[in-house]
């Protein structure tokens, strides 16, 4: 076990100086945007966009920052706006400590300043009793966590360097991967990184639960399975848990590993009945609860919003009573505006906007291009190797993740099922590459499948 990398951690410290105060020495810790982060619209959607861009960046918006879960939509639009599942609160006593989720419930973006969870909290008329109310009973939602033995950080770091991560998180400054030639440069990257700061506050254990099984619980879709096997999640999870530092306190397990609160029933009680009255059900399934039971979130549909409407959800400061605040970007806002305008003239998606949509949504863009969209970012392209001794004489489009055009016509409508429904076991058109197809849930894949699929052979996205 690698316990203690003084040397390297030296040389990490030495290079941020170099690189300047913006750049954080730890993938957990990579500079975060100072409003929500919505890798779709961050990377394809800016202020400068015509009209007509910019709304399509709003409608992105519109589900990704779950505005349709409280204003549902028309009928007619349902499809395009299935909205997004919040992070699954099963044995979330289990992952964060009492003051760590109270102090996300009550500001959000104070725990991670670029969360897309609004505050609900925010507002002049807050009640802190509310907030303990809650606390009291997300801590009571614990499960057990087995225990895991220590993976090792440096195999986590090339790992995390390898696979795939860095396609959507921060690679650690000045780290090479194993295999890159020496002449090759690195350059720092330009687009913003996935960030990490929630999970870490995780227990160690708990952070190897989520790394096997992110699906589980992360229902959104948005952090894929890469299939990792224990042995790789442990590794990983040592990477990310050791900070900047690459060393592991000694009583790692016991320092996050911690008793649940003492809980009053009362509190409990209220708790449970907050959830549904703050509108946390909008988002995040119900644990233990019959979700039927629960009230729809109470606020006008979608087609009734006014965006010039002052005290909604769109407002610079935080309004109370049952508005979410967002904190957004003035990019966001005008996009958000943008799209509400389009509403009314808005078609359902046809199979090409919605094959674009999907892929933006799901950030397929941080691996594969498509019609000249997307594909990794030069300065991340470093990150994907191959498994083969072979990486120094690989051309780099061999070494990168393949372009999705006519992909139909090389693999098939079967194929590319296969690739997407089961990519452990699919057939491999680069069988040496050391980047891995993650898997998504399956029921965000149908639009994709459509579109990907060529017309003539069997609708590959029909059930
Ligand atoms: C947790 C539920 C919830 C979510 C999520 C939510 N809203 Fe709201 N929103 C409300 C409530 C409640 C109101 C005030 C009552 C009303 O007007 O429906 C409101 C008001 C508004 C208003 C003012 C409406 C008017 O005509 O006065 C706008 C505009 C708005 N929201 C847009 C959005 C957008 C855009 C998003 C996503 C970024 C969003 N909302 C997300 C609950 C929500
Ligand atoms: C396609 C993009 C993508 C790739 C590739 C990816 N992730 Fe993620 N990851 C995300 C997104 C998006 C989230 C935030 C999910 C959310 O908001 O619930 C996330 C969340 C996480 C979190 C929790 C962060 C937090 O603070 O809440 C961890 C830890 C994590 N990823 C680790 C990894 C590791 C390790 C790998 C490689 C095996 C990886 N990710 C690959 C997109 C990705
Ligand atoms: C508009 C959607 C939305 C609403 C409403 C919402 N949440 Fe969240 N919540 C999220 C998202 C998205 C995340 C993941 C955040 C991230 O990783 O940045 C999250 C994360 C969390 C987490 C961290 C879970 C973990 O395991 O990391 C807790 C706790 C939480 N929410 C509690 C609540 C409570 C309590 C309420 C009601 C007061 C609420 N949420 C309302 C979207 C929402
Ligand atoms: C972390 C990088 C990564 C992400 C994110 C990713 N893929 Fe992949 N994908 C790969 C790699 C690597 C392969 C090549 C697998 C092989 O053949 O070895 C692949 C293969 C494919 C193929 C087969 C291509 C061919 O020519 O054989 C399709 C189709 C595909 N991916 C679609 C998607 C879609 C759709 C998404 C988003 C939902 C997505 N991928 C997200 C890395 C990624």
């Amino acid at each position: 076990m690698v316990k203690d990398l003084t040397g390297l951690a030296a040389a990490g410290a030495g290079l941020m100086l170099l690189a300047g105060p913006d750049v954080f020495a730890h993938p957990a810790h990579t500079k975060p945007v100072n409003h929500p982060f919505v890798v779709g619209f961050e990377r394809f959607h800016g202020p400068l966009d015509d009209e007509d861009y910019l709304a399509e960046g709003g409608f992105l918006l519109l589900n990704e920052l779950n505005c349709v879960a409280c204003h549902a939509p028309s009928e007619a639009l349902a499809a395009d706006f299935p909205g997004v599942v919040a992070t699954s609160l099963e044995g979330v006593g289990s992952r964060l400590r009492p003051v760590e989720l109270e102090l996300f419930v009550r500001n959000p973006r104070f725990a991670k300043r670029d969360t897309t969870m609004p505050s609900l909290f925010a507002g002049p008329d807050r009640d802190l009793n509310e907030v303990a109310a809650l606390r009291a009973w997300l801590g009571s939602l614990v499960e057990e966590v087995p225990v895991h033995p220590l993976g090792e950080i440096e195999s986590g770091r090339a790992l995390y360097h390898r696979i795939g991560c860095v396609a959507c998180h921060a690679p650690e400054p000045g780290y090479r991967p194993p295999g890159l030639p020496e002449e090759a440069d690195i350059d720092l990257v330009g687009l913003p990184s996935v960030p990490m700061n929630l999970a870490d506050h995780y227990g160690y254990g708990a952070l190897v639960e989520f790394l096997l099984d992110p699906l589980r619980h992360r229902p959104s879709g948005r952090m894929p399975d890469f299939g990792l096997s224990p042995g790789e999640a442990r590794d990983l999870a040592a990477y990310l848990k050791a900070g900047p530092d690459l060393v592991l306190p000694d009583d790692l397990v016991a320092a996050l590993d911690l008793p649940a609160e003492e809980p009053d029933p009362a509190l409990l009680a209220e708790g449970r009945r907050l959830f549904a009255t703050k509108s946390c059900h909008a988002c995040h399934a119900a644990p233990g609860e019959d979700a039927k039971a629960l009230a729809a979130p109470a606020a006008r549909p979608l087609s009734d919003l006014d965006p010039a409407a002052a005290g909604g959800c769109l407002s610079e400061r935080p309004q109370g009573g049952p508005v979410p605040f967002y904190g957004l970007a003035e990019a966001q806002r005008s996009a958000l505006v943008a799209a509400l305008r389009r509403l009314p003239v808005r078609q359902p998606a046809d199979p090409a906007t919605a094959l674009s949509s999907g892929m933006k949504r799901l950030n397929c863009h941080a691996c594969h291009e498509l019609g000249g969209v997307g594909g990794p970012e030069f300065a991340r392209e470093p990150y994907f190797g191959t498994l083969l001794d072979a990486d120094k004489g690989a051309e780099t489009t061999e070494r990168l993740p393949p372009v999705l055009d006519g992909v139909s016509g090389r693999i098939g409508n079967e194929g590319l099922r296969r690739i997407l429904l089961d990519p452990g076991t699919a057939p491999k058109s680069r069988p040496g590459l050391a980047t891995r197809m993650p898997r998504y849930p399956e029921a965000l894949l149908a639009p994709l499948l459509r579109g990907l699929g060529s017309a003539g052979q069997e609708d590959p996205g029909a059930p």
